[in-house]
């Protein structure tokens, strides 16, 4: 499928296609995620113990400091998930307000967050802030917003149409905290992605490679910070299945057999993933360029 612009539907994951995953019920989730309910890797600045509450809250402070969030008027979380962020940046770093953008209904509804806390069920596409953001983060979304079988060609013109919208929602030195899951020894010329994945668990949406994100990003961003932590979404991973595997008989009450095996299994293959390196995690810290931005490098 040719894809023109970023815009164009099909180019990422459609609103069912995200729901396929994150609607299967927030109980289910519960069950395996930790208290605040994040679904993205957590982050140790230690061991990588067992931890997983405060590896998710160090997460969270983390990419907060990265974006220079601290006492912000607004900042912004694309893919929001269940607002663990958008609730940490407001009770914790004292943010004016802050909005999320989620694709999936149940995440949309899952409560208010805070009189100083708006969601909204909304594609990055279509996102027109009316005022501009102090600070933006998006952790885990990245992977959803270009289909793995999309031309290399197609999938950064998609990608830089989001730095590009991220540039011109953020004030000038405005910083942008990205966190996506990408390929790392893997070759896609000579590899496919394991269908399981790609029609399963996360239709309609496929991994970058670190090139393709400084590429598609560099025109608009200035790359200030990185960090490459693939064991941490192993064991990430590994407490996830350990908690799914010992709330199994409530599990299988709320989503059914099948869907408790299909996570079972997702967990699983993933970590594998992480260990052998086929997959890796990134963190990136962004610094929009001050106006006007580099010319386009003319790459395809
Ligand atoms: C793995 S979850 C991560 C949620 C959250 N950031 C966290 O760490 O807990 C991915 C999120 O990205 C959202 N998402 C995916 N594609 C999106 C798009 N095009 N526009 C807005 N949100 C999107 C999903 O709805 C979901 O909330």
């Amino acid at each position: 499928m040719a894809v023109d612009t970023a815009t164009a539907a099909g180019a990422g994951a459609s609103r069912r296609a995200i729901e396929h995953h994150y609607d299967v019920g927030r109980e289910f989730y519960r069950l395996w995620l930790d208290a605040r309910m994040v679904y993205s890797c957590a982050l140790w600045t230690g061991d990588l113990d067992d931890d997983l509450e405060g590896a998710q809250l160090a997460k969270l402070a983390w990419h907060a400091t990265a974006a220079r969030a601290d006492g912000v008027a607004r900042a912004l979380d694309i893919g929001c998930g269940w607002g663990a962020m958008l609730r940490y940046l407001v009770e914790e770093r004292g943010v004016g307000h802050v909005t999320g953008l989620t694709l999936s209904a149940d995440q949309a509804s899952s409560g208010p967050i805070s009189e100083r806390a708006e969601v909204r069920l909304e594609d990055w596409r279509d996102h027109q802030p009316a005022h501009p953001y102090d600070a933006v983060v998006s952790i885990g979304a990245f992977e959803h917003f270009a289909r793995d079988d999309l031309p290399r060609a197609e999938r950064r013109q998609v990608y830089r149409a989001f730095f590009e919208r991220c540039a011109g929602w953020l004030v000038e030195g405005g910083r942008l905290s990205l966190q996506t899951i990408a390929y790392e020894d893997f070759d896609r010329a000579t590899s496919a992605a394991s269908p399981f994945f790609t029609e399963e668990i996360f239709p309609e949406s496929g991994l970058p490679q670190l090139s393709d994100i400084v590429e598609a990003a560099e025109r608009w961003f200035r790359v200030v910070g990185f960090r490459n932590d693939p064991t941490h979404y192993e064991q990430t991973l590994l407490l996830w299945q350990q908690r799914l595997e010992s709330g199994r008989a409530r599990a299988v009450e709320l989503a059914g057999p099948a869907v408790y095996r299909r996570y079972l299994r997702y967990l699983r293959l993933s970590r594998v993933m992480f260990q052998r390196r086929v997959c890796t995690l990134y963190r990136l810290v962004l610094e929009r360029r001050p106006v006007p931005p580099l010319p386009s490098r003319g790459n395809p």
